[in-house]
């Protein structure tokens, strides 16, 4: 009995030392920490609870059957954050680089298992040289296992994905398939190709940096959702990202009190539209001042920054955001901020998390690029996801919300549940001049006509109100009183029952 209590007590000494003390040295050179002190970041003191620490790899080529590590290269378990239950994965570069081999994949897969079956977000550290070379195809093996059970607990669970080193070729499409990817600057990168094989292929030359890492994917591709400048913060903001959401798809995402008040006013809402409908104004303004406490945690803030995403509470209740930003190409819906939003949109459905829209859209963007690159299908995404979506739906119109872009942003026509507008909505087929110059071309030299017949327009279309006749807006409200009326609609929907008619699974325009 001592003797295996001493052998217990050796393997997990070895364990835990990963690769030996070198690499640690060389991992903490590189500005990293190893697998377990992310852990130990990550949870809460005390909460995490290791599997399968003793799992070794099988393979005995290339002289592998004398370098065994145990754990193989992944720490698995779950623990707590903030006291609520998460699965997680750390892999550990300091063992064969954190490479996935046959048995590192079952460990991966058995959490995630675990994690399906009592509801609970899986978290993803990836630091990898991706598949175990010595293993060949039963490492590839792994990864389609992995993948298949990535895209099973999608929309069941939340699953995080943080990049912390490399993370190249197919083990990409893992992280790629969860719902929110995180990334370190500078230690991290992700990349179907890297850039040896870009150069010999298409003559580029590119750093892995330029190519794959965090700045890239969070502002170009928008792969990513944020940046970190280390581990250490990359960890706590995830914390903070799992704070928002519910354990898995059966349950509402979790309530929070909050000493700031449901029926807090705010007088300089009121000013927040400039007078001239040309010039912008910065929408996280009001997004703050609506927000619990002012605490606004903004998702892919650099990448398509003309529409902003992300979460809050109202009154406790967590909530997404979608809202049109005017101080980037006016607001307009373009390819790349209909995806973002739209993937967002369908998060939150899925997750019960009710959607706060903020309207002022001039429109789609009008261009060569956008309609060669399929704004249409893209635009249309994100049209399918407010339509789809059945969670509690609030929108406020602030100012412009023209053509079809008034449909896609969470109409009435679209089961918006609650819609306001605030009295310096424009609720309209376009704006005054565009209307003008077409119902009236042939006065458009007539510089005084014209301006008369845009007047005529701008005051007939150009406000709340004949969308208000028709009971497409359900009120037209003070912005001062913008919390409130949110706070008070969230409420009368908690309880919001809406289904969509049976299906295997739409088609939405991919
Ligand atoms: C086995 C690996 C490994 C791998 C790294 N190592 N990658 N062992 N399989 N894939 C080992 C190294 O031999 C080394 O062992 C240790 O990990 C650290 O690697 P270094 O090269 O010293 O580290 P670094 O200089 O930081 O470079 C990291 C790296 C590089 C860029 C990731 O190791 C690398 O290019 N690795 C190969 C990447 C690769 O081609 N993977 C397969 C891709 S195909 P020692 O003992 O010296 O410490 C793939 C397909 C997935 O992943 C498909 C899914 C469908």
């Amino acid at each position: 009995m001592q003797e295996i209590i001493g052998q217990l007590a050796e393997k997990r000494e070895a364990a835990r030392l990963g690769g030996g003390e070198s690499r640690i040295a060389a991992q903490h050179a590189k500005g990293k920490l190893t697998a377990r002190e992310r852990i130990e970041i990550l949870l809460d003191p005390g909460s995490f609870e290791e599997w399968d620490m003793f799992v070794e790899h099988r393979c005995a080529d290339f002289g592998m059957a004398d370098q065994k590590v145990p754990g193989d290269g992944v720490v698995t378990g779950h623990g707590t954050i903030n006291g609520r239950l998460v699965f997680l994965f750390s892999q550990d570069f300091t063992v064969f680089g954190g490479s996935l081999s046959e048995a590192h994949a079952e460990k991966i897969c058995k959490v995630m298992d675990h994690a399906m079956r009592v509801g609970a977000p899986v978290i993803g550290l990836n630091d990898s040289g991706g598949a175990r070379i010595q293993e060949g195809v039963a490492s590839l093996g792994g990864y389609a296992d992995v993948f298949q059970r990535n895209v099973l607990a999608s929309g069941v669970i939340p699953q995080l994905s943080l990049i912390m080193g490399p993370c190249a070729g197919g083990a990409v499409y893992s992280p790629a398939m969860t719902d929110f990817i995180l990334m370190v600057k500078d230690s991290s990168y992700m990349f179907v190709t890297g850039p040896e094989v870009v150069k010999t292929v298409t003559h580029e030359e590119v750093t892995a940096e330029e190519l794959g890492g965090a700045v890239t994917h969070t502002t170009r591709s928008g792969v990513a959702d944020l940046a970190f400048e280390n581990d250490v913060e990359a960890l706590m903001i995830t914390r903070r990202l799992v704070s928002y959401l519910p354990p898995s798809n059966r349950e509402k995402p979790p309530t929070i009190p909050t000493e700031d008040p449901a029926d807090r006013c705010d007088a300089s809402l009121d000013t927040l539209v400039p007078d001239n409908p040309n010039k912008p104004y910065d929408i996280k303004e009001l997004i703050f001042k609506v927000v619990d406490e002012y605490d606004f945690f903004e998702l892919q803030p650099d990448h398509a920054k003309n529409i902003v995403i992300g979460f809050g509470h109202m009154d406790g209740q967590p909530i997404g955001i979608v809202a049109n930003q005017p101080l980037v190409l006016a607001g307009c819906l373009d390819i790349k901020s209909s995806i973002k939003a739209a993937r967002f949109v369908r998060f939150c459905d899925a997750f019960n998390i009710p959607i706060v829209t903020f309207v002022d859209v001039p429109g789609f963007m009008p261009g060569t690029s956008q309609e060669y690159g399929g704004i249409i299908k893209h635009g249309a995404k994100l049209l399918y996801a407010y339509a789809e979506a059945t969670v509690p739906k609030v929108t406020v119109i602030t100012r412009k919300a023209y053509g079809g872009a008034y449909d896609v942003m969470s109409s009435k026509h679209l089961r918006g549940d609650v819609n306001f507008a605030w009295p310096s909505a424009e609720i309209a087929v376009m704006g005054p001049k565009g209307a003008v110059e077409i119902i009236f071309r042939k006065d458009i030299g007539d510089a005084q006509k014209i301006a008369e017949r845009t007047d005529e327009y701008r005051r007939k279309f150009a406000n709340p109100f004949i969308a208000g006749h028709r009971g497409f807006i359900d009120d037209v409200i003070q912005p001062r009183e913008t919390r409130k009326r949110i706070c008070r609609s969230l409420k009368v929907l908690r309880d919001k029952r809406l289904e969509n008619p049976w299906r295997k699974h739409g088609n939405m325009p991919l």
